[in-house]
């Protein structure tokens, strides 16, 4: 193996997990090739040859220096004919694709259809990539999220007043969960359970009794808007209501430590097993150990432990 490609998406974590390809390649003589902005970049040629320098000082930085873009010309067999061109053109004998499920689904699709060596590396906020413990980007997005969470707290607190706030992770309440346990909220609504929002209005109501004024609500924007919720909880209880829609800042920052270690752990075992003569795999993590599993299970739906967690939220709050 003397060459292999790299393409990402974008969230915290990414350029660790770049850096420790382009290095990890680098320490067994294999050129690491970066294709800029995705499977579009892979269609245009969009190539350069990262050395271990080209990737310095970028360990602490959230987005991606490849850029990225959303490829509708991929899925037609005419742009996946050029991207495989651009894979011969750079004499690429494998690709690590670093991303979340549309990514792996692509990944998937050129290792099994084209026979390209591929591996995946799971990294995106929503984390929704089946049997994998934690996607990189998932821990900052929930820390920054987290962050925000606990500066609303301050004014929920002191005008005793009910938020709703949405954060992102498409059709997987992942986020949403852990951002509602560790922020102590009162009441969290994901895509994998139904939500009675005349029970969350009792709840309030009777709160409201008990002299419980402040609520903060987490809202997955998968399953519902806080736009929405707020409005009915105010029609409902008559009780004013203030929404924060979190947005994109979920997915950029600075990395935590614990995504850079993912990261480096990641992008480390994906060019071993490229070397190993591995591909249509996927990197996980599973109970703490990096293991690998089939591309093709990675891009099924994901089942969380929505009710342990829901539960555990609603005995503590
Ligand atoms: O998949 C990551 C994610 O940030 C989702 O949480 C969100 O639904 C989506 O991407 C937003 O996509 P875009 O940046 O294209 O608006």
């Amino acid at each position: 193996m003397k060459r292999i490609g790299i393409l990402t998406r974008d969230c915290a974590g990414i350029n660790a997990c770049i850096r420790a390809i382009v290095r990890t390649a680098d320490s067994y003589g294999i050129e690491t090739v970066g294709i800029f902005r995705g499977y579009e970049g892979l269609i245009n040629g969009e190539t350069k040859v990262f050395d271990r320098r080209a990737v310095s000082g970028i360990i602490n930085s959230g987005g991606t220096i490849l850029k990225t873009a959303r490829s509708k010309r991929f899925m037609t067999e005419e742009g996946q004919l050029k991207a495989l061109q651009t894979i011969k053109d750079n004499n690429l004998d494998g690709l690590i694709v670093v991303g979340g499920n549309g990514s792996l689904t692509a990944a998937h699709l050129l290792a099994s259809k084209y026979g390209v060596k591929v591996i995946g590396v799971p990294a995106t906020i929503d984390n929704d990539v089946n049997g994998v413990d934690l996607s990189v980007g998932a821990d900052t997005a929930v820390n920054v999220a987290l962050d925000a969470l606990d500066k609303i707290r301050d004014t929920a607190d002191s005008l005793e007043r009910i938020f709703v706030v949405e954060v992102m992770g498409r059709d997987c309440g992942y986020i949403a969960l852990r951002v509602a346990l560790s922020g102590g909220c009162e009441e969290v609504i994901v895509p994998e359970r139904d939500y009675d929002i005349n029970e969350i209005c009792e709840e309030i109501t009777e709160g409201n009794i008990r002299g419980k004024i402040s609520w903060i609500i987490i809202v997955a924007e998968g399953k519902a808007k806080a736009a929405d919720v707020a409005a009915k909880i105010t029609q409902i209880t008559e009780l004013e209501t203030r929404v924060v829609v979190l947005g994109h800042i979920q997915r950029g920052g600075r990395p935590t430590a614990f995504d850079r270690t993912l990261a480096a752990r990641y992008g480390n075992t994906a060019v071993e097993m490229l070397k190993d003569g591995q591909t249509d795999k996927c990197i996980a993590l599973r109970n703490m150990e990096v293991v690998m599993l089939p591309l093709e299970e990675a891009i099924k739906p994901k089942d969380i432990e929505v009710e342990t967690f829901y539960r555990l939220i609603k005995t503590l709050t």
